[in-house]
């Protein structure tokens, strides 16, 4: 709306370490030029349903370090009610809004994409422990993830390599294997299983010889890192935990003993290191000076070192999947 000075911000889709961070600087930077925030909770459904809370100083200090998001999430999509988009522009200027800053993944992001050829004034925040939103390097939350599965998978090796056993750790990720790339990489992972690369028959039996070759040469133990996303041969039955699977058919083939394990939400929860702190500092004072700037449809980004911004249309109903570069790299390391 012209000439107004209040900015509405959702938090939605699956939550974050970093949320809360992003929060307080999108709050207290655009305090600073004069602006009102006003929270909607729990993602796209508090803002069609009016449920709000202002957003100040007060509300907003000492949640830097805090997990989850204040505002509360949902995967809650205004696209899928009949009438949503007028509905939502229809809230966006009942509220009196300047503009609506979205932090979210692929899901929100994508709506919020749409919704901006639909002329709704909006901004985006990527975040998301999956690291799976093109246009930026990074998102809000994954470097807390990665930590996470990397201090799991330290811990998985000292008991591993005491009971000589071949341990699996399954982390999310949904349709990519980021967190699992980067958590392998750094745990010195011997096998790290990706959606990006398929295990079909032939990729499954060189794992089994892999870790069967491990045990002959005395390295007796092996430590294997599955993104939840990783494909079997289509004859391979999965109902439950993928890395579950793998690990029955790596003790069948290798008469070895494998144990799974999964982080589940656990990589999801808690304090957030002090890069997505710092991500999400950056990226929320970015989304108050694009606002300033009355440059809508757009997403805050980080490419190389620097703090930019993308357009959203290039977001929509797209995922990034993992640079093989990288994961090249971690591969150097395997076996
Ligand atoms: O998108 C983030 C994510 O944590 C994925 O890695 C995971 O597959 C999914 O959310 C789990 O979502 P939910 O909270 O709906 O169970």
């Amino acid at each position: 709306m012209a000439g107004s000075k209040r900015i509405g911000l959702i938090t939605g889709g699956g939550d974050c370490p970093g949320l809360n961070a992003a929060i307080r600087a999108v709050t207290k930077s655009a305090l600073r030029v004069g602006y009102e925030v006003i929270g909607f909770r729990d993602g796209w459904k508090g803002f069609i349903e009016g449920d709000t809370e202002i957003l100040d100083g007060v509300k907003t200090s000492e949640i830097i370090d805090r997990g989850g998001t204040i505002l509360g999430t949902s995967r809650f999509s205004p696209l899928h009610l009949e009438d949503g988009t007028r509905w939502t522009l229809q809230q966006f200027k009942e509220w009196g809004l300047a503009a609506l800053v979205v932090l979210g993944g692929e899901g929100t992001l994508s709506i919020a994409g749409k919704l901006a050829r639909e002329g709704l004034l909006v901004v985006g925040i990527p975040k998301t422990i999956d690291n799976d939103v093109v246009g930026t390097d990074y998102t809000i939350g994954f470097q807390t993830a990665v930590q996470i599965a990397t201090d799991a998978l330290d811990r998985l090796r000292s008991t591993a390599e005491s009971h000589h056993r071949v341990m699996l750790l399954e982390v999310m990720g949904r349709t990519v294997g980021w967190i699992a790339t980067y958590a392998g990489m750094a745990a010195g992972a011997d096998a790290i299983l990706i959606p990006e690369i398929p295990l079909d028959e032939a990729k499954m039996a060189e794992l089994c010889r892999m870790v069967k070759g491990r045990s002959k040469e005395g390295k007796r133990f092996s430590i294997i890192v599955v993104a939840e996303g990783v494909g079997l041969a289509e004859e391979t039955e999965v109902s439950g935990w993928v890395g579950e699977v793998i690990s029955k058919i790596i003790e069948e083939k290798t008469g070895l003993e494998a144990k799974f394990s999964s982080l589940d939400y656990i990589q999801r929860g808690g304090t957030p290191v002090a890069y997505d702190r710092n991500l999400a500092t950056a990226f929320g004072v970015k989304a108050v000076e694009l606002v300033r700037e009355d440059k809508y449809g757009q997403m805050t980004a980080i490419k190389g070192n620097r703090i930019t911004s993308t357009s959203l249309e290039k977001v929509v109903d797209k995922v990034k999947k993992v640079n093989l570069k990288v994961y090249k790299i971690a591969e150097t390391f395997f076996g």
